[in-house]
């Protein structure tokens, strides 16, 4: 059966549908809910039963561990058995915010959350309706984001709902994600710390705070064994969208002649396609089948609150093919990148 979806107010949650979710929450059952990065798949971390079913929901690989979201810093301290200096500066700079760190678990936390590693992620997110669904629940709530595993995550209700509505026992809609993008995880369990997946805090950001810290080698293209990949969400695709993506580099000229032969290649054999682009590049292209603008160049941060929705349409569409533009990787472009690398089948 499908599940019920409730509209909340962000500013102002109200209290009666938080508690009717949080009771959900308490008798071991899965509640969606709004972050500021995309929305989770929420449940009670401290229930083994009721986090098997977020990954039975999700079809998630049994080896990938999930983010406990906390509400108030003393949690930070009753799940993680040390909190280094660094762990502290950082969450004193970005909590509540879309900041995720790795430390070692207490032996209270289930081999379920974390996949049988002896660490766990944990993040304090910034969004009321997350924030007061947490105190209302009064645990830790584990949540992925809410997607089937390998798809683009979701900013919307509509999004969860798609991939997720016969699963779940509650979406809670906040409205379109603010940052679009999933939280930044950071390893504080090595030296120097690592990026384990780029996110929202740009590592320029980062680097204010701790001078050494360090992208996770397979991020800048080293192809590693899987033991030493420290982050099991590094080795899957992921933010695929359903047809193929072909992801276009080069200067803004360069770009423009490979948009312009492909787009002729691909209709005439008469295949459906779609360009993702920035409003800038778009002013030069001839149409395929479907644009979406992404936003302006100047403001990466619209670009990736734009993201993935933007994937989630082509894949309501009928679209043979995608095309879309590469992004500066700097800041929050870097992360955007990440994602698109990912997501695309060929970089020309
Ligand atoms: O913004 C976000 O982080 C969203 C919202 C809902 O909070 N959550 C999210 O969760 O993106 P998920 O499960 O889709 O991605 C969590 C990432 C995965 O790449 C996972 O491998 C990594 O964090 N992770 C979780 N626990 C870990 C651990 N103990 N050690 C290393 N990596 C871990
Ligand atoms: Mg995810």
């Amino acid at each position: 059966m499908a599940c019920q979806i409730i509209k909340v107010n962000l500013k102002k949650p109200q209290k009666k549908i938080i508690q009717m979710a949080a009771e959900i929450i308490k008798k071991g059952g899965l509640v969606a809910f709004p972050t500021e990065t995309v929305y989770g798949l929420g449940a009670n971390g401290l229930d083994k039963k009721a986090i098997k079913k977020i990954f039975k929901a999700k079809r998630r690989p049994q080896d990938n561990p999930l983010i406990l979201h906390i509400a108030d810093l003393k949690d930070l301290f009753k799940l993680a058995k040390k909190v280094p200096k660094e762990a502290q500066t950082l969450v004193q700079k970005f909590w509540p915010g879309p900041l995720t760190i790795v430390l070692f678990k207490r032996k209270s936390i289930p081999n379920e959350v974390s996949a049988n590693r002896d660490t766990v992620a944990i993040r304090m997110p910034r969004n009321k309706i997350a924030q007061e669904l947490i105190k209302a629940s009064g645990v830790p709530i584990a949540a992925p984001s809410a997607n089937l595993a390998g798809r683009p995550s979701p900013t919307s209700a509509k999004d969860v709902f798609e991939d997720l509505g016969r699963e779940t026992d509650l979406i809670l809609d906040g409205g379109k994600t603010k940052i679009g993008i999933e939280s930044t995880v950071i390893d504080l369990t090595v030296k120097p710390p690592l990026i384990l997946r780029p996110g929202a805090i740009s590592i320029e950001e980062l680097k204010k705070f701790l001078p050494n810290i360090k992208l996770h080698p397979f991020l800048i293209g080293k192809k590693l064994k899987e033991k030493t990949l420290k982050s099991p969400g590094m080795k899957y695709k992921h933010y695929a969208p359903k047809a193929p993506l072909i992801l276009i580099q080069g200067n803004l000229k360069e770009k423009i002649e490979k948009f312009q032969n492909l787009i002729s290649f691909y209709k005439k054999q008469k295949k459906g396609v779609g360009i993702m682009v920035s409003k800038e590049t778009k002013k030069f292209l001839k149409n395929g089948k479907v644009n979406l603008i992404l936003g302006s160049q100047k403001n990466l941060k619209e670009i990736a609150r734009n993201l993935f929705n933007a994937l989630r349409q082509f894949d309501r569409k009928k679209i043979d093919i995608i095309l879309c533009e590469s992004f500066p990787e700097k800041e929050i472009g870097f992360a955007i990148m990440y994602r698109l690398k990912k997501a695309a089948s060929k970089i020309v």
